[in-house]
C-alpha cells in the first residue's frame, strides 16, 4: 500500500504536491452568470476536467482526486441529476481511450450501487483497462461522501475481523473491540493513495461538503472564487504557489523544522 498515515508517521513532503484533491464547484453559477441553463456549466466543467487532468500529468502530480457528485447531490432536481449521469457516461466513453494512451489510471470511488447497471459496467471496464497505468491516478468521487466512506470502512473492517475470528468482530461484545486507526485505513475507499497534500475548492464556498473527511486531516486547504469551468493550468499553478508558501508542521514546532533543514 502506497498510503502512509499523517497521524502515525510524519509524511515525506515535496514542493510539488503528490496528491491534489478538488471540489469542482461553481458550474451552476458560471452558467447563470451568462444567462445559460445550469447544464451548460456542467458541460463546460467537463472541459475543465480534461484540462486539469493534463495539467496535473505535465506537472508531475501523482494523484488527482475530483469530487464529481456527492451523496447529497441526489437532493437536486431529478432533471439535473439525470443530466449529470448522462454527462458522466459520455465523458467516460470519450476520454478513457485517451487517458489510457497517456498512461493515466482511472478510479471511481463512492457508493456505486445507486448507479444504473450500464454506468457501473462502463466504470468497471475503464478501471480494468487503465489499471496498470503509472503516470497519474485520477480518482472520480461519485455518489461519494466522507461519512459514507468511514462507515463502509468500519463495516468492512468488522467483516474482515469476523472472517479472521478476531476480537471486535461483529458477533463479539463491543467492549472487546480495540480498533486502531491502522485497522480502519486499509478499508477506506482510497486506501491506494497517499493522503491529499493539497485540497482545492473552486466557486468561493469555504466548506468541505462531506468530501474526504478522514483523509484531509493534514491537507493544506486552498479556496478560490474562480468557478470550476474557468479553472485552468494557471489557476492550478496559483494553488500550488500558495501550497509552496505553507509550512507543513504535522504537530511539530517551526523551530524543529528549521533545525531539521539545517541538519540535512
Ligand atoms: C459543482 O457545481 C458540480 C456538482 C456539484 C455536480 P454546482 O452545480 O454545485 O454549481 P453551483 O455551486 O450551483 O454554482
Ligand atoms: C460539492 O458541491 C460537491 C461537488 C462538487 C460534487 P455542492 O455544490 O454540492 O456543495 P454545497 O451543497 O454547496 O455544500
Ligand atoms: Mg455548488
Amino acid at each position: 500500500m502506497s498510503a502512509t498515515s499523517s497521524t502515525q508517521v510524519v509524511p515525506q513532503t515535496s514542493p510539488v504536491p503528490r496528491h491534489v484533491a478538488i471540489i469542482m464547484d461553481g458550474n451552476g453559477r458560471w452558467a447563470t452568470q451568462r444567462y445559460l441553463p445550469r447544464v451548460a456549466g456542467h458541460v463546460k466543467g467537463v472541459d475543465a476536467v480534461r484540462i486539469i487532468v493534463e495539467a496535473c500529468a505535465e506537472r508531475g502530480i501523482e494523484f488527482l482526486t475530483l469530487f464529481a457528485f456527492s451523496s447529497e447531490n441526489w437532493r437536486r432536481p431529478a432533471e439535473e441529476v439525470s443530466l449529470l449521469m448522462r454527462l458522466f457516461m459520455t465523458a467516460l466513453e470519450r476520454e478513457v481511450a485517451k487517458m489510457h494512451l497517456n498512461d493515466i489510471r482511472l478510479k471511481v470511488v463512492g457508493d456505486l450501487s445507486r448507479f444504473d447497471a450500464k454506468l457501473r459496467a462502463m466504470i468497471a471496464d475503464a478501471e480494468r483497462r487503465t489499471a496498470n497505468n503509472k503516470r497519474l491516478t485520477v480518482t472520480i468521487c461519485a455518489n461519494y461522501g466522507g461519512r459514507w466512506d468511514i462507515t463502509q470502512a468500519v463495516n468492512k473492517m468488522i467483516a474482515a475481523r469476523t472472517a479472521a475470528g478476531i476480537a471486535g468482530a461483529a458477533d463479539t461484545d463491543a467492549d472487546a473491540a480495540d480498533f486502531q486507526e491502522a485497522d480502519l485505513e486499509p478499508h477506506l475507499a482510497m486506501a491506494y493513495a497517499p493522503e491529499p497534500d493539497l485540497f482545492v475548492r473552486t466557486g468561493g464556498e469555504e466548506r468541505i461538503s462531506n468530501f474526504l473527511l478522514w483523509q484531509l486531516a493534514y491537507t493544506e486547504l486552498y479556496f478560490t472564487e474562480t468557478y470550476w469551468p474557468d479553472f485552468d493550468d494557471a489557476a492550478l499553478g496559483a494553488a500550488i504557489d500558495s501550497f509552496q508558501q505553507r509550512e507543513r508542521r504535522f504537530g511539530r514546532t517551526s523551530e524543529q523544522l528549521v533545525a531539521k533543514k539545517k541538519a540535512s
